[in-house]
C-alpha cells in the first residue's frame, strides 16, 4: 500500500484524476470501478473538465459502481444512479449501456448480485477501483464485521452509516434505506487490478491510521486492502494526519 499526501482536496482529485486518465489512454476500453459519497465528487468534476479540454475520451469506458441502496429505483433522487449520472455520466461521453450499477429496485435483487459479478468477472475485472472510506472503516457497504471472502451481495447498513448518509436524505435518518447491494470484499480484491483509495478531512484519520498500520480484521474492513499488492491510498493531511509511519508508507 502506498500513501500519497494531497497537499488539499483540489491536488486529492487532480491526482487521482491523472490515475484514471493514464488508464484511460492506456486502455480505451478500461474497465473503471466508481464511488459514491462526497469525496470523489471533485475527482468526477475534475475528470469531467478534462473530457471538456479533450484529454480523455471514454466512449469505450465500461464503468461499475460499488453499491446501490436496496429498494431505490434508478431515478430516485438519492440513489446512486442517479448520483453519478448527476456528478459524471450525463457530463462525459460513456455510452449508457457500458455503465453498471446495481439495480437496487429489482424485486430479484439476489439474482441481481449475482448476474452483477458475472458481469464484471466477463469485462475482465476492473482496471482501476477507485474507494472511499467510511470512518468506521468501511468499503463500499461492507460495514465492521463485514467476512472478507463475500461477493456482491445484500448488506445492511450500519447504524453509523445511516447517521452519516442522512445528510443526503434531508438530514433525517428514517429516511435512509437499511439495506442495499454492495460489491463485496472478496469480489473488491480479487477483480481490482489497481485500487485508488480516496480520504479527506479529518473525521477520517482513524479510519486511514487502523486501514493502513492495524492488524487486519473484519472490524476494520479497509484493512484488508493491506493484503493487496496495488494499493494507492490518496488523502489530504488531515485524513493522513494520524499515520504512524508515513515516511514509510509514502515511499514504498
Ligand atoms: P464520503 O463517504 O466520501 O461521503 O465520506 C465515503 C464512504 O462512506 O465510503
Amino acid at each position: 500500500m502506498k500513501i500519497i499526501v494531497a497537499d488539499h482536496y483540489e491536488d486529492l482529485c487532480k491526482l487521482s484524476a491523472v490515475i484514471i486518465k493514464e488508464c484511460v489512454q492506456a486502455k480505451k476500453d478500461a474497465v473503471l470501478g466508481l464511488a459514491t459519497g462526497s469525496t470523489p465528487v471533485g475527482l468526477y468534476k475534475q475528470l469531467i473538465s478534462d473530457y471538456q479540454a479533450g484529454e480523455i475520451d471514454f466512449s469505450k469506458v465500461i464503468t461499475f459502481n460499488l453499491d446501490e441502496y436496496a429498494g431505490l429505483s434508478p431515478s430516485h433522487p438519492q440513489s446512486y444512479n442517479k448520483f453519478m449520472h448527476e456528478h459524471l455520466f450525463q457530463h462525459i461521453n460513456v455510452q449508457p449501456d457500458h455503465i453498471h450499477i446495481p439495480q437496487g429496485d429489482n424485486p430479484q435483487l439476489e439474482a441481481e448480485c449475482k448476474v452483477y459479478e458475472e458481469l464484471i468477472r466477463q469485462a475482465g475485472g476492473i482496471d482501476v477501483q477507485i474507494l472511499g472510506i467510511g470512518s468506521n472503516g468501511h468499503i463500499g457497504f461492507n460495514e465492521p464485521g463485514s467476512d472478507f471472502e463475500e461477493r456482491t451481495r445484500i448488506v445492511r447498513l450500519s447504524e453509523s452509516t445511516i447517521q452519516a448518509n442522512a445528510r443526503f436524505f434531508g438530514g433525517d435518518p428514517v429516511l435512509v434505506p437499511r439495506l442495499a447491494v454492495s460489491m463485496g470484499i472478496k469480489t473488491i480484491m480479487e477483480f481490482s487490478k489497481h485500487i485508488v483509495l480516496l480520504a479527506n478531512g479529518e473525521e477520517k484519520a482513524d479510519a486511514i491510521q487502523k486501514m493502513a498500520e492495524g492488524p487486519v480484521t473484519p472490524e476494520i474492513p479497509a484493512s484488508i486492502l493491506q493484503q493487496h499488492n496495488h494499493v494507492t491510498v490518496i488523502a489530504d493531511p488531515k485524513a493522513a494526519q494520524k499515520l504512524k509511519n508515513l515516511s514509510y508508507l509514502s515511499n514504498k
